[in-house]
């Protein structure tokens, strides 16, 4: 069924819906498992937790995150993209009573204050400029149960020559100045200033991604 894209100054990635779940696997250089296994053990689902992912793609992650969570005790995870082809082939592919999927903009959420105990997001905040990095944030926060955690794996100030490479490269082949802010390394500061704890860098992948943990403080 169609699903129409909400608009927002972010990359939305309509157009690779039908091919994303072939290209992430090769981006993520056939290391895709080991890198959600990561994002999946920072997160550490609760049965009973209401999670939301911010930029969820096809919701390969989403649906991950859901063998976690039962939904007897409330357990259940949203997730959000602005490309309504993105939300199409989520909700065709992975969707179950438990494991939703909507058009949404990052930076202006439809849920209420304090409605998730975790908030998850990954390669996401490189599509989006700075002002809209700074206001999904902020909605993340405003979400967010105080005491619940924030996960956001992206790219991040490179840590090796090749990490180096890769980030600047693909920044300029996909003319995307929203890559140069994260390889400025605009993440921790932008998360603190939006309220959430000093964020720990729990992983690294590639010398360019870094997967985050913060906390929205009680
Ligand atoms: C690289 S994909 C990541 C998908 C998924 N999280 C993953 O790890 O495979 C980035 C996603 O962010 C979405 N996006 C871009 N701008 C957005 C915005 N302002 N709000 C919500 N989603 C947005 C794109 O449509 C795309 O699906």
């Amino acid at each position: 069924m169609t699903v129409p894209s909400v608009p927002t100054r972010g990359r939305t990635l309509d157009y690779a819906a039908p091919v994303y779940d072939l290209l992430e696997p090769l981006c993520l250089l056939n290391r895709q498992d080991e890198f959600d296994r990561t994002v999946l053990q920072a997160l550490d689902p609760q049965p009973g937790d209401k999670i939301l992912d911010l930029g969820c793609g096809t919701g390969v992650q989403c649906r991950k995150i859901s063998q976690f969570l039962d939904p007897g005790q409330g357990g259940c995870i949203t997730g959000i993209d602005a490309a309504g082809r993105m939300i199409a082939a989520a909700r065709a592919k992975r969707a179950t009573p438990h494991c939703r999927f909507e058009a949404m903009a990052a930076e202006d959420l439809h849920f209420p204050d304090a409605a998730f105990d975790a908030v998850i997001s990954s390669l996401f905040y490189h599509h989006v400029p700075l002002d809209l990095k700074r206001r999904s944030l902020e909605e993340a926060f405003r979400v967010l149960k105080p005491g619940g955690r924030l996960i956001v794996a992206d790219m991040h100030t490179p840590t090796t020559f090749i990490g180096a490479l890769v980030s600047h490269l693909s920044r300029w082949l996909f003319l995307q100045p929203q890559i140069a802010e994260n390889i400025r390394g605009v993440l921790p500061e932008l998360m603190s200033e939006s309220g959430f704890l000093p964020p720990r860098i729990v992983a690294r992948y590639f010398g360019y991604i870094a997967v985050f943990s913060t906390t929205r403080p009680l």
